[in-house]
């Protein structure tokens, strides 16, 4: 093994030695800020929804940033980002202890996201509507089980 290779090897070592909490508050605060960009979708497209002439290019819009964000939601959960990073987080030790029944809730949100972008493809506003409630329900579900209750 060459001089190089080595020190190459010991370098990469290192890097996947060191703490992953380093990174954890800024992975907690990324991840609550793309929520908080959810909730902010989800409550513009009800707001139009609500509305004799509802903007349809809005809701497309919303429904498209909602969809990739959802993608996000699966990945912003590390090892290391629970209560134990030492910032303020509502993730529950659940998350950790159960990862296949946190990634099934994070999967059902992106289908039902994905539901709605196609829904939000048209200009039914009750095909739109009952897409966001279905997207509602996957919030809900996950949160029930995975988030600390305000
Ligand atoms: C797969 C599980 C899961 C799904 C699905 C999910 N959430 Fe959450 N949500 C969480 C967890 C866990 C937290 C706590 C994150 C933290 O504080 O680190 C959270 C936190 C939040 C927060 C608070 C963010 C903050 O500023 O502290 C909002 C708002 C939110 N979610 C909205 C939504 C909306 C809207 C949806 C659906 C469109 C959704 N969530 C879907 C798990 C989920």
């Amino acid at each position: 093994m060459t001089v190089i290779r080595t020190i190459a090897i010991v370098a990469a070592a290192a890097t996947l030695a060191m703490p992953s909490v380093a990174a954890a508050p800024d992975t907690i605060k990324a991840r609550q800020a793309n929520f908080k960009a959810m909730a902010r979708s989800m409550k513009m497209i009800s707001d139009e929804l609500r509305k004799d002439a509802p903007a349809f290019a809005v809701v497309r819009r919303e429904a498209a940033a909602l969809d990739r964000a959802a993608a996000r939601v699966g990945r912003y959960f590390p090892r290391g980002t629970g209560a134990e990073a030492g910032v303020k987080t509502g993730a529950r030790a659940a998350i950790w202890a159960q990862p296949a029944a946190f990634q099934g809730a994070a999967t059902k949100l992106t289908g039902a996201t994905k539901g709605l972008r196609a829904a939000a493809a048209g200009t039914d506003p009750a095909r739109i509507r009952a897409a966001l409630g279905a997207t509602g329900a996957t919030c809900k579900g996950c949160h029930d089980q995975f988030r600390v209750p305000d």
